[in-house]
């Protein structure tokens, strides 16, 4: 419990009292590679317990909001005009309710920059029809992520997922017909009513599937989920944190014994180099309401209004809602916690970028993880131990909830 303490000690002060600065601008920018993560923030219908808050799927604003994003893009690259584009990754709300526009996005991104080729894309399953498909795999996008959730039809129904699983095993199938480089698969485990055998079976359907890798999220439960609600007026009801733990001590143990090697700490892959998450990409430009962008010292995020960021950007204004430019300190601890998500930290590749040894640098930060048995020193690279899996697990849990909310529009 203490340890507990600790660790939520470490996070909040690295994470909360960011002080914004109402001048911040992003200029000089001096990174080798960039990726572009942009937000589709518009879906179908709101799922109970999703973290991020979308807009009800409307073409004419669509039609609005794709013309802001390609501005926003040609702002960024006069901004970025020696810097090459490593990937492109089109997040959620439900990039794939729009596959035209995504197409026309991409084109776009190839002719305003350096662009390596590398895109992926999260696709809600409902979505994956032949015509759709067949645009996203003509546009060039190698990698899809499906937004899975469970393989059972009574936990699907509890969270208000809105399909049984039968329509996402489905989508599956066909985007392996269309040859998609990659495919993820998003799993979520500790939800209402789920238990160890729901979490086995659900990654056994995943390995009988033979997808390329899979993400397994824990329910990060915010004040403006519906299920939220729920759980506090005590109408369903969720597994306790030892229960969670359980869970997450089976799918670390079960998925690398059957080939999908753990990639990060929720992302188990046959393939890491093929696929990786929207926030995970060293320096990104984020594009879209409510994007963050994480450019070496630069920390910013757009407005949440959607009706804001089209004015914004029609008034040839990037649409930044806040930012701030990180002290060097700052800079490494956020460096140290993002690369720690892969469980495990170069001691070169800090020495390569910080000119300097990290153990001397966050000499503090780091007793403090070794001393709770959480961090080991091995082979040239910090590592999480199996304590300090469950550890980052949660702290990651903490990080999501206390920075998304933030960025939220009420
Ligand atoms: C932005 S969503 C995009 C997926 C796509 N819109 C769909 O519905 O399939 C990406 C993933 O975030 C995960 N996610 C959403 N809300 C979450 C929450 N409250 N806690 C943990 N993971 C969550 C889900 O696994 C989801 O597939
Ligand atoms: S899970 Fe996907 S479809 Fe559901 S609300 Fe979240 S982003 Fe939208």
């Amino acid at each position: 419990m203490f340890s507990e303490l600790i660790i939520n000690r470490l996070v909040s002060r690295t994470f909360n009292n960011i002080n914004y600065s109402p001048s911040f601008r992003i200029d000089n920018v001096n990174c080798d590679d960039l990726s572009i993560n942009v937000r589709i923030p518009f879906c179908r219908s709101q799922c109970d317990f999703c973290l991020f808050r979308s807009n009800p799927w409307n073409p004419k604003l669509a039609k609005s909001y794709l013309q802001a994003v390609k501005e926003e893009l040609k702002i960024y690259s006069n901004l970025f005009e020696d810097i090459n584009v490593k990937t492109v990754y089109f997040s959620g709300g439900t990039p794939t309710l729009m596959p035209e526009g995504v197409a026309e996005i991409l084109k776009q991104i190839e002719e305003l920059y350096e662009f390596d080729g590398k895109s992926a894309i999260e696709a809600n399953p409902l979505d994956l029809n032949d015509k759709t498909l067949s645009t996203l795999v003509d546009s060039g996008i190698e990698s899809i992520s499906i937004g899975v959730q469970s393989f059972n039809d009574e936990i699907l129904a509890i969270v208000g997922r809105g399909h049984e699983s039968k329509i996402a095993v489905n989508a599956i199938k066909r985007a392996k017909d269309y040859g998609f480089k990659h495919i993820n698969i998003d799993l979520m485990f500790a939800l209402p009513e789920q238990d160890l055998d729901d979490i086995k079976h659900d990654l056994e359907t995943a390995i009988d599937l033979e997808v390329s890798s899979i993400s397994t999220y824990p329910l990060i439960l915010v004040p403006y989920s519906e299920i939220y609600d729920s759980v506090k007026g005590g109408l369903i009801k969720l597994p306790s944190i030892k229960k969670e733990r359980s869970m997450y001590e089976m799918i670390i143990e079960f998925l690398p014994d059957v080939g999908y090697p753990m990639s990060a700490l929720w992302r188990f892959s046959k393939d890491p180099e093929g696929y990786c998450g929207p926030f995970e990409f060293k320096d990104f430009v984020g594009v879209g309401p409510n994007a963050w962008s994480v450019i070496e010292k630069f920390f910013s995020v757009n407005t949440p209004s959607l009706t804001d960021y089209i004015n914004s950007l029609k008034s040839g204004d990037l649409p930044i809602l806040k930012g701030t430019v990180f002290p060097l300190r700052k800079v490494m601890k956020i460096w140290f916690l993002r690369n720690l998500y892969h469980s495990k930290v170069s001691k070169d590749e800090f020495r390569r970028k910080f000119k300097g040894e990290i153990k001397k640098e966050l000499k503090w930060f780091l007793r403090i993880l070794f001393i709770f048995g959480l961090l080991k020193d091995e082979e040239g690279y910090l590592k999480l131990t199996k304590k300090g899996l469950f550890y980052a697990s949660d702290a990651t849990k903490c990080i999501a909830s206390k920075l998304l909310p933030g960025f939220s529009l009420t």
